[in-house]
């Protein structure tokens, strides 16, 4: 059975994973750095480099560990080798090559959002392609439709903020600290979602388009007039309700999609789930969420990724360049 070691350093998660062609995960191993990035309010692009080339190493050998395998057993090294922030993306994937390079084994350079993408196949063998994806994280907020291993066809994108940026900043206005969306999601539990009255940014538009900076804004201008936890309601119910209007808009073009699937960080949100699942059995349209731990940056959904390629022929060359700007 094809094994894939998954390597995963884009952000602020230093990750390293083990799984199999048949989905097994042997192995997931990850460090986050909220505590280093917590007293600046957000990821420090410099403080996460360093903190990637401290943790991979022996993130790496402890899912080898775990997996009770050597990098001999590993049939392919998958690294994200963008987007993201450039100084972490280089860590991993060159730690990738050098690895690539020492066992002889193939390298996949693979693209975070494709790692999000396919995740949801990882979790749920019976995930035929194509599929209607919304990738809700940090960095993106997209509709795609997901035909295949490399055929993703985008259909919206923010115009301004993600929606995971959206949920940071809106914590950070509100005192509820970093990481921001668990901070909002935990607060939006105690609070009135129609106490504060918010603007839905590009609800009903023409353009398939994602727009939160309004949103946010709009937080601004009213804090202190009501409670956090009103306020936390509230922004979160804005942004489902734009999530909602804008995927079903899209479920029209998406034609023979055979199920509605959420990724990315925000997919960890237990409101943004319920709306969907509503949402797709209104359409008769099987809903598809990847279990937390895999909605979140991880290692197992680049090594997924790996294992997805790696049957489809696709490797890459040693030289092959990290990007830190890389659309699928
Ligand atoms: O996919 P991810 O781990 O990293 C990126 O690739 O960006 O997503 C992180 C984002 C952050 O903005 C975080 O606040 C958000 O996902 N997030 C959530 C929740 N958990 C994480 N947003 C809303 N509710 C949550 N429970
Ligand atoms: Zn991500």
């Amino acid at each position: 059975m094809m094994i894939i070691l998954g390597i995963e350093s884009s952000c602020d998660e230093t990750a390293a994973a083990l799984v199999t062609g048949d989905r097994q995960v042997l192995a997931h191993r990850l460090l986050g750095q909220e505590a280093a990035h917590a007293p600046f309010g957000g990821v420090v692009p410099e403080i996460a480099a360093r903190a990637h080339v401290e943790a991979l190493e022996p993130l790496i050998v402890a899912a080898l560990a775990d997996a009770k395998l050597t990098l001999a057993d590993v049939d392919a090294i998958a690294a994200t080798a963008g987007p993201g922030l450039i100084g972490g993306v280089m860590v991993g994937l060159v730690t990738g090559k050098a690895l690539a390079h020492a066992a002889g084994k193939p390298l996949i350079a693979v693209n975070h959002l494709e790692g999000h993408a396919l995740s949801p196949r990882l979790s749920d063998p019976d995930l035929e392609f194509p599929y209607l994806l919304l990738l809700v994280s940090g960095g993106h907020c997209q509709l795609l439709l997901v035909e295949g291993v490399g055929a993703y066809r985008r259909l919206a994108t923010t115009i301004d903020d993600a929606a995971g940026e959206a949920f940071d900043k809106t914590a950070k206005l509100l005192g509820l600290g970093f990481p921001g969306g668990p901070a909002v999601e935990r607060a939006a539990a105690l609070g009135n979602p129609k106490a504060v009255p918010l603007p839905r940014p590009l609800k009903g538009s023409a353009e398939p388009h994602f727009s939160f900076a309004g949103l946010k804004s709009a937080v601004a201008r009213v804090v202190g007039q009501y409670s956090p936890e009103d306020l936390a309601a509230s922004f979160q119910a804005a942004v489902v309700d734009c999530l909602i209007d804008r995927t079903t808009k899209a479920l029209r073009t998406a034609h023979g999609a055979t199920a509605l699937v959420v990724a990315g960080g925000v997919a960890a949100n237990t409101s943004v789930r319920g709306a969907l699942q509503t949402l797709a059995s209104a359409h008769g349209l099987r809903f598809v969420a990847p279990p937390l731990w895999l909605c979140t940056d991880n290692a197992a959904m680049i090594a997924w990724a790996g294992a997805e390629r790696f049957a489809a022929g696709l490797t890459d060359p040693l030289d092959v360049a990290a990007r830190p700007r890389w659309p699928l």
